[in-house]
């Protein structure tokens, strides 16, 4: 609708406004884009993430299109980027051009459909999107005569004598057989910061009291636009080249054909291209590159797709900023920028003190993030991050997420060093190395300190030790550290003896387990507190009702006695062992009190132990409480020998000869745990259904395999039925049985 027509609701009215504060925002947005421009272009010092600038882009983007008279030469969405005056401005001798971004798969091949629409079954070049600083450099005769930033695309800065100081760039290019050095090469690519070197520049920067880079993109361009060249000789700067400017002497057919070339001639070109036929190839490409994005020696934050034939490319032309022929795909952002609000400590299960930043909530990589480990004091140090910066937050992939770094020019001098603090924040002890020369410092009150209890029932819990399904974090905190009451047990030796009735009315602040700091409701920033085991009281009675999951975790912790004696050894927390060792010693010994009375040395001579191990082991059962942790489990029932019965030989056979699949969650239970009851009754457990499955257990959220089953026949049994499956086998009325033909 025009901004004139005029409705009986005064419509023009309510449209004028609309254009107004379109208007007003317009402006508002192209200030702050061109800013951040000039910071990222000309300081080398955003104080925004790329995917918080690629946002505004995209409002400003949004806005042009409902309302294309705000569109001017001067809007950031004409313009390519920006430069400095500090270096002496050049012409480009053709306009370097930006990519189109897209961000979606459905995108790309929206471009791919207009494309074919006007030339089909045209090949695709796959690149990987490198990200560092584009440059132009010229060869005249081989020789590199000139080399210049992007700037604004037409008119670049002249790096010419910090380009020189890169190994990677030939000053002259070598002629090779039938490919002669062209009269005039103008080559495209990217100068980047090896990531591997990344780190250790910061380190570098941070001692030389110099503010660290935010990422390996801004290290690069701050290492090649430094005004003396001997600085940037200093660093590891590299390069790939990825596109052609003027030629004179040199007609490549294609994209792929011109980096064959260059190649030949000595530039460095990217191991990564590939040209294909179909844009299903082109999206496993994408596929392929963003699963293994960190594993490139240089960043990358995307897969650029172009049109391989050159004369293709030119009919297709290009935009005042972009070319038709190519477009960006730019991966998921997984670094955001947020604040850092403060940097607690947090103690392990061993004692140790790690530093822990408190962040601004911020979604990164599909997850909201609120912790991020540090490491230790020197980390921090290295890092040069301070309380009250804005810090760049990084999460690969599944990896637990990190502060990169600061972003230092976005501090207004509030900012506060930290200081590892003298005392542990649980329990008061006096923190310090275990060992001379340790950076790391413990808190050494293993014995009642509630942050090293919490952790280790945490562990004890998980899934390498008895795996108590429904004994969370929470519910171990609450055990440990209950609200207005003393601690339900005092230390692990009396996890075994818990009662529904002591822990129902325990209420508990919720902590991030990760960290095991208190994680504040976000509405007030007061701690979050919960009664995990119980519902609330009700309101008329005051009665509290029991929780499935109170019961549930009483049931799993009473199943967990007869796990195998690796788990139990694990369970107990004695330094340097892992499932690995402890699994070896269960092998050696096969008995928990041959493992305490054993020799250091015949300890130290078990395959996969050592003298470290069997040092740790012997100090752990010298101390009077430890051995009374393992009197309280035996006493309790706990499995303290591996040549106990096996449960198999006492528990019906019910499922003998019986191939089961379980799929989705099945109560009270964990996915080993099912597996591990299955097998007790002689059944054997796979993951695929086929016709020879015997059964299919269906819990929660069952999937496609419930699907296969019904095709197939093969009886399922659902999941409440679980425990009467194992009990009395298959063949039992109630067990449904979809779909199988009558005989
Ligand atoms: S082609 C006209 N290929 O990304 C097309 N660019 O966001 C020119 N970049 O300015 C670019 N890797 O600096 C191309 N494999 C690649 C690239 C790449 C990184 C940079 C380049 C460009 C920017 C656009």
């Amino acid at each position: 609708m025009s901004t004139t027509e005029t409705g009986l609701d005064g419509t023009e009215e309510s449209n004028d406004a609309d254009f107004a504060a379109a208007r007003a925002r317009h402006e508002a947005l192209a200030a702050e884009i061109t800013e951040h421009r000039r910071r990222y272009y000309v300081d080398d010092a955003p104080t925004v993430s790329d995917s918080q600038f690629d946002d505004l882009m995209h409002e400003l983007v949004d806005i042009e299109t409902a309302h294309p008279e705000l569109k001017n030469a001067e809007s950031p969405t004409e313009q390519v980027g920006t430069f400095s005056e500090a270096f002496t401005p050049v012409t480009h001798l053709e306009k370097m051009l930006s990519l189109q971004d897209v961000f979606s798969v459905e995108e790309v091949q929206t471009w791919a459909d207009r494309i074919t629409a006007e030339v089909p079954g045209e090949p695709y070049l796959c690149e990987v999107k490198i990200d560092g600083l584009a440059v132009d450099l010229v060869y005249e005769q081989g020789r590199l005569v000139r080399a210049a930033t992007r700037g604004d695309g037409t008119t670049g800065e002249d790096v010419t004598a910090n380009v020189r100081t890169i190994a990677a760039i030939p000053r002259r290019l070598t002629a090779a057989e039938g490919l002669d050095v062209p009269e005039l090469l103008e080559v495209r690519g990217e100068v980047y910061f090896p990531t591997a070197d990344f780190e250790r520049l910061n380190e570098s920067q941070v001692e030389a009291g110099k503010a660290p880079f935010a990422n390996p993109r801004n290290a690069a361009a701050g290492s090649l636009r430094q005004k003396d060249a001997a600085k940037t000789a200093e660093r590891p700067l590299s390069f790939i080249a990825h596109g052609l400017g003027a030629l004179r002497g040199f007609e490549p057919k294609s994209q792929s054909h011109s980096y064959e070339a260059l190649a030949a001639w000595g530039l460095p070109t990217s191991p990564y291209w590939r040209v294909v036929a179909t844009v299903d190839e082109v999206f496993a490409y994408i596929e392929e590159f963003g699963s293994q994005r960190h594993a490139l020696v240089h960043e990358i934050d995307g897969v650029v797709v172009k049109i391989d034939r050159l004369g293709v490319q030119r009919r297709l032309g290009a935009t005042s900023r972009t070319p038709r022929w190519a477009v960006a795909f730019k991966f998921p952002p997984e670094e955001v920028n947020t604040k850092l609000l403060d940097i607690k400590v947090s103690i392990g299960r061993t004692g140790r003190a790690t530093p822990y930043a408190v962040l601004e909530p911020v979604r990164v990589a599909g997850s909201e993030v609120e912790f991020a480990t540090l490491h230790n004091a020197d980390q921090v140090k290295a890092k040069g991050v301070k309380i009250g910066d804005t810090v760049v937050v990084r999460k690969a992939g599944d990896v637990i997420p990190e502060v990169v770094a600061p972003v230092a020019a976005a501090r207004d001098g509030s900012e506060a060093e930290f200081a590892m603090p003298e005392r542990c924040p649980e329990c008061d002890a006096v923190l310090a190395p275990a060992a001379e020369g340790d950076v790391d410092l413990r808190c050494p009150n293993a014995r009642s300190c509630p942050g090293q209890l919490r952790e280790r029932l945490a562990y004890l819990s998980g899934r390498s030790c008895f795996d108590v399904d429904r004994m969370g974090f929470i519910a171990c905190s609450a055990l440990v550290q209950p609200l207005g009451m003393d601690p339900v047990i005092e230390n692990e030796g009396g996890v075994f003896d818990l009662t529904l009735e002591r822990i129902l009315p325990i209420r508990v602040v919720v902590r991030d387990p990760d960290s095991g700091l208190p994680k504040p409701d976000p509405k007030t920033g007061e701690d979050k507190v919960v009664t995990p085991f119980a519902r609330q009281p009700d309101k008329k009675t005051g009665e509290i009702l029991p929780r499935k999951n109170a019961e549930e975790m009483l049931q799993n912790l009473d199943k967990a006695k007869s796990q195998p004696l690796w788990r139990v050894v694990n369970a107990l927390s004695i330094r340097h062992v892992g499932p690995v060792a402890a699994q070896a010693l269960a092998e050696h010994f096969g008995d928990l009190d041959r493992i305490a009375e054993a020799g250091e040395e015949e300890t130290a001579a078990v395959d996969g132990v050592g003298p470290t191990i069997a040092a740790a082991i012997k100090d752990w059962f010298a101390v009077d409480w430890h051995r009374e942790i393992v009197e309280q489990w035996r006493e309790a029932g706990v499995r303290m020998r591996d040549d106990a019965p096996d449960p198999s030989e006492v528990l019906p056979q019910t499922l003998e000869g019986l191939t089961v699949v379980i799929t989705g969650g099945i109560p009270g239970y964990t996915r080993e745990g099912a597996a591990a009851a299955v097998k007790a009754r002689g059944g054997k457990t796979t993951s695929s259904v086929s016709k020879k499955t015997g059964a299919v257990v269906a819990g929660d959220k069952p999937g496609s395999k419930y699907d296969k089953a019904v095709q197939l026949g093969v009886p399922i049994v659902q999941g409440e039925d679980f425990e009467r499956f194992l009990s009395e086998g298959l063949s039992q009325p109630e067990t449904d049985s979809v779909g199988s033909e009558p005989e």
